[in-house]
């Protein structure tokens, strides 16, 4: 397990998080400096080809872990606990250990689950809270905390403030309920979909370097056409074989 100390994390200064499931893209992110990266569960979608998250299992957050691990050897990376990894206390903190031994400094876990955080916090493993949209158990994905269920999700944070988490992912709420829950906790907050009032944000790398052409939801801003040029690159190559182009004198041996 790799130390950090996620004390004074909420300092003013923004926390940058991006998502990572290979060790050369991991690389990329330490070299570019983000402050943490998450193997999320989101691993089922855009690399596993799932339709959702909910049946990612332990063994494969695991394997693309220590692939991340190998990338990064300088960033916190967080693991985040699949569904059904942590429906009992014993299976939270065995499994969360597995993940701080695959490189992991801290796991992520969705809900208000303040039983199995308690354990987590008490076994001294760094925890980071997931509330709003819950993709390991919504029926649909939509924006969260919209009327009365605000209440429950500040109050949730507030629950999971005490317990010791060391921040909180706000998944799809209004930007105003995440500025006040932002204000009321001591932990920082970390927006996805969650407007610019969080202590900081995360995106599936995927959404960010725009691979997936049909995936536009609201929250995300493509800073790249990845899909665009994997599709240029493959066609000149093709183009370049089927007109023995390649490989030429410079890419052979003599
Ligand atoms: O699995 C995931 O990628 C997440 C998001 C919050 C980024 O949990």
């Amino acid at each position: 397990m790799k130390q950090f100390d996620f004390s004074n994390l909420k300092k003013g200064k923004k926390i940058v998080i991006l998502t990572a499931y290979d060790c050369q893209v991991a690389n990329i992110l330490e070299k570019a400096g983000i402050d943490f990266i998450l193997v999320g569960d989101s691993l089922g979608m855009v690399v596993l080809g799932h339709k959702d998250t909910k049946n990612v299992s332990m063994q494969e957050m695991l394997h693309h872990t220590k692939a991340v691990a190998a990338g990064a050897k300088n960033t916190p990376i967080i693991g985040d606990l699949p569904a059904n990894s942590y429906n009992t206390i014993e299976d939270a903190v065995h499994n969360a250990k597995l993940f701080l031994d695959a490189g992991a400094s801290a796991v992520k876990l969705e809900g208000n689950n303040s039983e199995i955080i308690r354990s987590l916090v008490s076994a001294k493993i760094p925890v980071v809270g997931h509330l709003g949209l819950l993709p390991q158990t919504a029926e649909k994905y939509s924006v969260q905390g919209t009327g009365d269920t605000a209440k429950a999700i500040l109050q949730d944070s507030l629950e999971l403030d005490s317990l010791g988490v060391i921040a909180i992912v706000l998944e799809c709420i209004p930007d105003s309920l995440a500025k006040k829950i932002t204000e009321s906790v001591s932990c920082p907050t970390i927006g996805i979909g969650a407007g610019a009032h969080c202590d900081g944000q995360v995106l599936v790398i995927n959404d960010l370097i725009g691979l997936n052409p049909d995936f536009n939801p609201k929250f995300v801003k493509k800073y790249a056409d990845i899909a665009g040029e994997i599709k240029k690159a493959a066609k000149l190559f093709k183009e370049d074989v089927l007109n023995n182009r390649f490989p030429d004198e410079k890419h052979s041996f003599q």
